[in-house]
């Protein structure tokens, strides 16, 4: 029995989910994306739960959450800033921005901030790469970023942070 469980407004979307695919196996993707709206990554317990919906085996949803590099397979912190590292960004500045990231927050890709602030993470191209070089922060792209334009996105999560 998993830990995990849908909250309400999450089981009815997940319904509508299996309403509209005529194969269940298409709700796969959307339910762990419902997981990780919901609470941030896509735990172990959580792929349990997906599999005991879906009647699929935990394995079978191991496999997909673990090939598809846009699901959180640990915690992650508040912000979650994801710099693309494919050619355009690349040549626009993004290995100066790792760097700068590296600098300023002390992370490393793959890494959490230890007051659970900030997690960094690199991923090829989002699609964005007129706006290069590019970072999602929690899903929202900021483009044509330089080191100065990328301390100001820190800055008001950190301001919004202290304001609480
Ligand atoms: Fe960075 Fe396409 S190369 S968004």
């Amino acid at each position: 029995m998993s830990s995990f469980k849908f909250t309400p407004e999450n089981e009815i979307k997940f319904q509508e989910y299996v309403s509209r695919y005529p194969i269940i196996d298409s709700v796969m993707l959307p339910a762990l994306w419902l997981v990780q709206e919901q609470i941030g990554w896509v735990s172990p317990e959580a792929m349990v739960y997906v599999a005991d919906r879906i009647g699929k085996t935990p394995i079978q949803v191991y496999e997909v959450a673990t090939f598809y590099t846009m699901f959180n397979l640990k915690p992650i912190g508040k912000y979650h800033i994801e710099l693309c590292k494919t050619l355009s960004c690349m040549l626009n500045g993004s290995k100066e921005l790792k760097k700068h990231i590296k600098d300023t927050l002390g992370l490393e890709p793959g890494q959490t901030s230890a007051d659970g602030m900030f997690t960094f993470s690199e991923v090829e191209c989002q699609g964005a790469c007129g706006d290069a070089p590019m970072i999602a922060l929690n899903n929202v792209y900021h483009g044509k970023l330089t080191k100065e334009s990328l301390d100001k996105i820190i800055w008001e999560c950190k301001k919004w942070l202290l304001e609480l």
